[in-house]
This record gives structure tokens, sequence and C-alpha cells, in this order.
């Protein structure tokens, strides 16, 4: 089946690669003309713009966005609303929020251009694994994209989730149980790190024990089993964790519709106070102490900025 891919990042070069090594007839574009070469050289077609992506194509069109989401997403959105026409589909697989895919549906619903949105996981190493994907929108929509479903997931590796937003919805949820997980491991492996029997244990090989047969075994585990395995102390590494949107929106999701998730809501936080977002509230608890107890506080030299 033919696809146009816009973006190759991480993300879009390797589905881009799965599905030309299944088969399918990948065009392609990417801001940074040098990628679309690159995949070019392995059988792809490359488009310098947008508009020459849409003129490869032959309608039916399906052109599938692999961008950041947010404004970038929503400016391609726009951009092909004007280069489609009525029956192509377009398929925004970016962690898009789930409430924004209404406003993109009705972008290109006005020219009667069908819309899909995707949730997509497997990181870097869906190339070789599969693509596990979440599909929300039309049913008819989806059975016409589904030979490339077919190809990008594992083996029953892609479900019709429901109507417009449902697939983001549940990509969003995966991703709220991501960091949770996450979590759960780096409390787990710290407690072993700071333990009487730290000597004697080695937590590459306890996380490569408990992926053999034990109950917290997965895939998770498998990546921490391989990055203690590099370098046991992390030592390269600053306690500096990222997100990018899906565990704010989990946690919002659960304010709003009053359902307890208190370990997602902490595993978030954890993130923030990684960042320093913390340091003032524990400033502010040691000043409390001090002031009621007399207990004893940490003082930054003011001349050397390091703590006495
Ligand atoms: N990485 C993951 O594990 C993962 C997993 C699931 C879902 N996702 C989602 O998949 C999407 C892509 O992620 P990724 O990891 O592939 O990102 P990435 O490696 O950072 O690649 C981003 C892609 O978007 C393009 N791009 C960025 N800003 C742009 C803009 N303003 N205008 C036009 N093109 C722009 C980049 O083009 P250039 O090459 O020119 O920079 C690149 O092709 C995101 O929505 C992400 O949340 C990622």
């Amino acid at each position: 089946m033919q696809i146009g891919i816009a973006g190759l990042g991480r993300m879009g070069m390797n589905m881009a690669l799965r599905l030309m090594q299944g088969g399918h007839d990948v065009c392609c574009y990417n801001r940074t003309a040098a990628k679309a070469h690159t995949l070019a050289r392995q059988g792809a077609r490359a488009a310098e713009t947008p508009h020459t992506l849409a003129g490869m194509l032959t309608p039916p069109r399906v052109v599938w966005l692999m961008l950041p989401s947010g404004e970038a997403t929503r400016r391609h959105i726009e951009l092909f609303a004007a280069l489609l026409d009525a029956g192509d589909i377009l398929v925004d697989g970016s962690n898009s929020f789930f409430k924004d895919d209404a406003a993109n549906r009705a972008v290109l619903l006005d020219r009667g251009v069908h819309y899909l949105d995707a949730g997509v996981s497997g990181g870097i190493w869906g190339l070789d694994n599969g693509f596990c994907t979440m599909i929300g929108g039309e049913k008819p929509d989806f059975e016409r994209i589904e030979p490339l479903l077919k190809t990008l997931a594992p083996v029953d590796g892609y479900l019709y989730c429901g109507p417009c937003g449902s697939g983001h919805f549940t990509k969003m949820i995966h991703n709220g149980i991501e960091y949770a997980m996450m979590q759960a491991y780096a409390e787990g492996f710290a407690l072993l790190e700071s333990s009487p029997f730290r000597d004697h244990l080695r937590l590459d090989e306890i996380a490569s024990l408990w992926n053999r047969g034990s109950v917290i075994r997965s895939w998770l585990l498998e990546l921490l089993e391989a990055a203690l395995a590099d370098d046991g102390a992390l030592s390269g590494l600053e306690p500096f964790v990222d997100d990018s949107g899906e565990g704010r929106w989990t946690v919002q999701q659960a304010i709003e519709s009053g359902t307890p998730a208190p370990v997602m809501a902490q595993a978030l936080f954890e993130r923030f106070a990684s960042r320093g977002s913390a340091d003032f509230s524990r400033k502010l608890l040691a000043a409390m102490r001090n002031q009621f107890g007399g207990h004893a506080v940490r003082k930054i030299d003011p001349l050397n900025g390091r703590r006495s």
C-alpha cells in the first residue's frame, strides 16, 4: 500500500523503514531534507516539500504525520488540509493531546479529508519489534489503513479504540502507566543501592534475574538491565528527568473525572522535583524546622556557592 510520511525523526524514520521492509510504497517529507534523501537511498521516494509529497501520492491518499505534538502537528494539519482532497486520510501519529483531535479533525473535515488519531508505542526499538498502535476515528478509515498497521505493529499489536480522540486518549493513559512503572523500578533499585547488602548485590544481575519468570518482569526492566550492565552506578547521568506532556494530561484527566491516580501523579511530581522545582519547598521545610525547634540547617557559602 502507498503512504506518505511527514516527519522522519526517531519514530518516523524507523516506521518508514519497517513499512518499506514490509513491501509498502513509502513517500516521505522531512523539514531537514537530508533525512528524506537518506531514506530515498533505501528505496523511498523523497519530497522536498509537503506540496510535492501530496502530489506524489495516488488518490485516495494516506498521509501519516510523525511530528512533535502541539504547534508543529497543528501547522502541518492545516498545511495538508489545503493539499489533500475529499476521500484522502490524514493520520496524526504524534503524542497529541486527545482534546486537540476534534479541532484537528474539523480542519480537515471542511475539505472532506478523513482523520485518524494514532497513539504509537515502541520507541526506537519499534523497527525490529514492531510499533504497538492505538487508533481512533471512523472505523472504515481504520480498515482502509489496516494493511499499513499490520506491517507497522507486531502480531495483534494494533487496535481500533473508538471514535476520534480515543487512540490518543488510550496512548496517554499508556504513558501515565509507563511513568508509574518507571518510578516503581527506580525506587526499588535505589533501595537496593542503599541497602546493607550493597557491596554484595549486583543491580544488573538482579534486573536480569527478575526478568526470568518473576511477577515484575517487563521490557522496561530489560532496558534497565541493559543500562545497569553498561554502568552500574549510572555515573555519567545527571539526576534530571524530562517529561513530554502525557503524564500531565493523565493527571488532569484523573482530576476531571474524579478518578484517583495517586501513583501516576507522584511519578510526575518526582520528575518535576528532579529538575530542582522542589528546592524552594525543601528550603522552606528546613527554615521552619530551624524556626520552631532550632534544628540545624545546612547553609550555602555565599563566596563559592558550595554547600557547607
Ligand atoms: N521517541 C519515542 O520513543 C516516541 C514514542 C512514541 C511516540 N512518540 C511521538 O512521536 C512523535 C515524533 O517523535 P520522535 O521521537 O520521532 O521525535 P524526533 O526524533 O525529535 O523527530 C521530530 C521530527 O519532527 C520534525 N520536526 C520537529 N519540529 C518541526 C517543525 N516545527 N516543523 C516541521 N518538522 C518538525 C523533525 O524534523 P527535523 O529532522 O528537521 O528536525 C523530525 O523529523 C512525537 O509526537 C512523539 O511524542 C515518540
